[in-house]
This record gives C-alpha cells, sequence and structure tokens, in this order.
C-alpha cells in the first residue's frame, strides 16, 4: 500500500498545490515501484482547515485538487495499470461547512440537530472532554445560535457526528456506495476508533489525555456499528477496508478485524508511534535519546504473532502524522540517511501484514525541522503555538520538539527532481520544500542503482516473489540484542532470516544459525562475506 498525500504529491496546475491530474500523471512512477495499491488522503470538498480531514461535501472533489472528471480519469488510469485505489473516509466529524452541520446547529428541532453531539447551555457546562487540536484542549464549542455546546475531538471545525443516530449511519452508508459504485477499491477509514462515544457523558479520571486510545477508543456499540457497515456496505463489493487505530491490543484489535465477526479487513495499531516519546502518545515530545531498540522489537513482536492464527496486521513507520521515518527511526545524517532508510525499509517488507508505505520514504526524505513557527500549515501546531503564547508556555522548547515530531515534516513537496521546488509546482508551494531536493530526487536517484529508490523497487520484487515474506512464521532470535532486529520468516520449508542493524556502529548478531549454505537475497551495504559484524544500519535478508 502506497500512500500518496495529494496536497503534495505534483502540482499540475502551477498553484503550488498537489491535484489530480498531478498524480495521474506520475502513475507510471508509482507502478515502478511496485506497490499494487494507492491509498489518497482525503479528496473530498472541504475548507482545509485540517487538509482535507473537514469534509463539507462527501460527494465531490475539493477545488484544489480538481474535478469528478479529473477523478475518473485518475481511477481509470490507475485500474489500467492495475493499481487500486483506497480513499479516506472521514466521518468521525464533519466540516462545520457540512451541509448536516449548517442544518444542526440553526435549531434545536431542525431535523439533523441529532446527526452531531449538543448539549444545552442552560444545563451548565458539559463534562470536560478533551480535543486534540483545540487551543485550549477544550472539546465543547459553545454555539450562539442555540445556546449549546457541540462536540468536536479535533479542531472547532470538525464537529463530531453522532453515530448512535441511525440515520447518520445511512447517509454515511449512501456515500459509501456512492464511491464503491464509482468503482473505487475500498476505504481507510479515518479516526474511526472513536465514533462510538458514551453520551452518558461520564467523567474520567485526571491525566485521561495522556491515555486517549483507551478513554476515546472502542467506545459502546462501535462493532455493532462496524457489522452493520459490513452487511449493508462493505460485503457488497469485492474491496477492502483499513480502520486507523485498533484497540490497544492485538486482542482488542482481532474484534475488527477476525474474518468470522464480519468487520473490517485490517485495522492499523498506534503502539509503535509512541515508542519514545515521552509523557504519552499525544505529547509530540520526542525522547532527545532516541527510541529504546528492545522496546521497539517487544512492540513489533507482539503485534506480529497477535495475528498469527487469525486477523491480518498492518506494518508502517510514517504516514502523513507522523515525522518522516528516517528521521523519526533511522538516521538522516549525510553519512547514514540512505543506509538507515533502507534498512528500515527492509523491515516493513519483510514482516507480515500488508505494508503500508508512505511516499516519499522511498527516496529517504527528511524532515524539514522548521526554525520558524510560521513555516507550519498544519491546524494541531498552529493551534497549541497559539495556547502557549496566550498561557505563556515555553515557545522555544515547542520549536524544538516540532523538529523532530510536527507533522508538516511529512509533509512537505514530493521531491521529483532537481529544478526549482523539486519539480513538484512552477508556482508557490503551500508548503516550503525542503532543500535537500537537489541530492534528494527522484530522477538523480533513478540513475543511480544502490540508491534508496532502486532498494526499495528490489525489496517489493523480493516480496512479492517469496511469499513467505509475507505469510511466514515470524520468530524473534537475539532478543536482548540492542543493536540488531534479527527475525525468520518461514513458511512450508521456505526459511528467511533478517538482520537489521539500528544502529551507526558496527555489530554482530548471536543467532545461532549457520550461514555456510545461506545465500544473500538482499543487502544494503555490499555484503560479499557471510556471518561477520553488520556495518552501520546495514540490513541484509538470507534464504536459509
Ligand atoms: C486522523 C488523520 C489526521 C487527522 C485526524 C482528524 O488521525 O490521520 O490527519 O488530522 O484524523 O481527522
Ligand atoms: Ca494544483
Amino acid at each position: 500500500m502506497y500512500q500518496v498525500y495529494p496536497r503534495s504529491f505534483k502540482d499540475s496546475n502551477g498553484d503550488g498545490i498537489g491535484d489530480l491530474i498531478g498524480i495521474n500523471s506520475k502513475l507510471d512512477y508509482i507502478k515502478s515501484l511496485g506497490v499494487d495499491v494507492v491509498w489518497l488522503n482525503p479528496i473530498y470538498t472541504s475548507p482545509n482547515f485540517d487538509n482535507g480531514y473537514d469534509v463539507s461535501d462527501y460527494k465531490n472533489i475539493m477545488k484544489d485538487f480538481g474535478t469528478m472528471a479529473d477523478f475518473d480519469n485518475l481511477l481509470k488510469g490507475m485500474h489500467k495499470r492495475g493499481l487500486k485505489l483506497i480513499m479516506d473516509l472521514v466521518v468521525n466529524h464533519s466540516s462545520e461547512k457540512a451541509e448536516w452541520f449548517k442544518q444542526s446547529r440553526s435549531s434545536r428541532t431542525n431535523k439533523y440537530r441529532n446527526y452531531y453531539h449538543w448539549w444545552p447551555a442552560e444545563k451548565g457546562k458539559p463534562t470536560p472532554r478533551w480535543s486534540f487540536f483545540d487551543v485550549n484542549s477544550d472539546a465543547w464549542q459553545y454555539d450562539k445560535p442555540t445556546n449549546s455546546y457541540y462536540l468536536h475531538y479535533f479542531a472547532k471545525q470538525q464537529p463530531d457526528l453522532n453515530w448512535e443516530n441511525p440515520l447518520v449511519r445511512q447517509d454515511v452508508y449512501k456515500i459509501m456506495r456512492f464511491w464503491l459504485d464509482k468503482g473505487i477499491d475500498g476505504f481507510r477509514m479515518d479516526a474511526f476508533q472513536y465514533v462510538a462515544k458514551d453520551t452518558t457523558w461520564p467523567a474520567f479520571p485526571t491525566g485521561y489525555e495522556l491515555n486517549i486510545q483507551k478513554y476515546y477508543g472502542n467506545g459502546p456499540h462501535l462493532h455493532d456499528y462496524l457489522k452493520e457497515m459490513n452487511r449493508e456496505v462493505l460485503s457488497k463489493y469485492d474491496i477492502m477496508s483499513v480502520s486507523e487505530g485498533a484497540g490497544t491490543t492485538p486482542e482488542g484489535a482481532l474484534q475488527f478485524v477476525d474474518p468470522a465477526r464480519h468487520e473490517l479487513n485490517m485495522a492499523y495499531h498506534f503502539e509503535g508511534m509512541g515508542i519514545g516519546l515521552i509523557g504519552g502518545g499525544e505529547s509530540h515530545h520526542m525522547n532527545p535519546k532516541g527510541y529504546n531498540l528492545l522496546e521497539f522489537k517487544k512492540v513489533y513482536s507482539t503485534w506480529e504473532t497477535g495475528f498469527e492464527k487469525k486477523g491480518w496486521g498492518t506494518i508502517y513507520l510514517g504516514n502523513h502524522d507522523q515525522p518522516r521515518m528516517v528521521s523519526r527511526w533511522g538516521n538522516d545524517s549525510s553519512a547514514f540517511r540512505e543506509t538507515s532508510s533502507e534498512m528500515l525499509s527492509t523491515f516493513i517488507l519483510t514482516m507480515g501484514g500488508t505494508p503500508y508505505y508512505y511516499a516519499g520514504d522511498e527516496l529517504g526524505m527528511t524532515n524539514i525541522r522548521f526554525t520558524n513557527l510560521k513555516d507550519y500549515r498544519d491546524i494541531s501546531v498552529i493551534n497549541r503555538a497559539q495556547h502557549l503564547k496566550e498561557t505563556g508556555g515555553n515557545m522555544a522548547e515547542f520549536i524544538e520538539a516540532n523538529k523532530m515530531m510536527a507533522r508538516d515534516n511529512g509533509r512537505t513537496p514530493f521531491q521529483w527532481d532537481s529544478t526549482a521546488n523539486a519539480g513538484f509546482t512552477v508556482g508557490k508551494p503551500w508548503l516550503k520544500v525542503n532543500l535537500n531536493y537537489i541530492k534528494i530526487n527522484v530522477a538523480t536517484e533513478n540513475k543511480v542503482s544502490t540508491s534508496p529508490l532502486n532498494y526499495f523497487r528490489k525489496l517489493t520484487r523480493l516480496r512479492k516473489e517469496n511469499i513467505a515474506l509475507v505469510y511466514g512464521k515470524y520468530k524473534l532470535l537475539d532478543k536482548d540484542n540492542k543493536s540488531i532486529y534479527a527475525y525468520t520468516r518461514e513458511l512450508n520449508g521456505t526459511r528467511f532470516l533478517i538482520l537489521l542493524n539500528f544502529t551507526s556502529k558496527s555489530a554482530k548478531a548471536h543467532t545461532g544459525i549457520n550461514l555456510r549454505k545461506a545465500s544473500v537475497m538482499i543487502d544494503n551495504c555490499n555484503r560479499l562475506l557471510k556471518g561477520e559484524a553488520l556495518q552501520p544500519y546495514e540490513a541484509v535478508v538470507y534464504k536459509l
């Protein structure tokens, strides 16, 4: 699965914003990577407070991105090349500009009133709820026209839909059918673990926001909604579904993806993304010492084995909500950027489940690390900065933390070549281009056989030609090795050994496996000899 952030992929008309015609013009590139499916972040009509994650018209295309005809062409272009298209379905909340919400806020008796969560102000203030993007982290927004508060887990421009209302669910199903009937191949369901809420609004203990998956995820009736959606929509099409988030343990995730339950095909977990953060997953503060490989191995081993008997997992190290893979999990210094990003790609493509790979990571694109807050476009950074300003918080520390964790690090324009603006646009890009595009770009990497880009192509081929890398049983080896992640994947007697050095020093694995007869299937350090120490950030896959 190759994830394309449409705003940043390719601009066709010089307005500085990526668009559908732009993506269409790059389908041969996408195909050349060896990926099968493209997931597009939201492309529906939106006022763009959260870059399309605030939808105002679910059955139309965002003006910035083009027209419905452009969409139809794009879908045709993908199918012609044997690529599948997955759309983002954003239905935990809509935009405040959606017709439903305009109606809903207009009067307490409007027929859309119960499409959202309202609290009448004469009853006093509602039980506090924490908001991801609100300036004051307050998820209840007072709305004058009806003297009531409405709920918004994200920004106040993103009111939460009321899934308890069967009419909301039916309307969502209509939207889904509209796109499925056009022939799309499935949905990535945004923030879906949050749709179900306990509308008696119980109080949560102090500090619950540091454990938000537990309190906001998996609410009452969530699985009833999924079963209903599966019965009424998903099961009627030959498509796939994946939910963002799914409980906090593999057992919990199985409730979403156990085929016998008839809910979803896949779900992705957040536990991996929380590794190495101080004060919980929502703090956006990376430990300056980095992360601990032993913890990394433990988390990924748990999730890998969690789907051994049934269900199906996902594996990813980056997306549009995360920093760049190589900056966060590897080493983006000039000495190690290429090798470490290749090592991380090797990890993703040799684990079980479906790999989700974020566009640009195949080039080893890096964090941009803005030093000026004005360069950020992400509502999450902008609103948190506003809060710090109002409360006199530590701005210098905030700027520092964002150099590692801000989402805009992963959203800078895609680097196509070494011409102006990385060949992304002839206009002024909506978000600054990373200046390292002169070196890190498709055109340059295409020409170098050992580039991260060509290495990634070899990896997708390796995975496709060796089914054991997809379905094989996983076994962690040399568990306490602090430098090397070692494991085998085995299916019907075919066994692969994967060795990954996560450090900038050479290191030795102690797997007890005799490599005399083993053959090297892929390696990012031009390995000639077997068995000796791994070089810094080396990745090697042996067939045993
Ligand atoms: C999901 C999206 C993120 C968005 C949020 C609100 O987490 O991945 O980009 O801001 O939901 O829709
Ligand atoms: Ca454009």
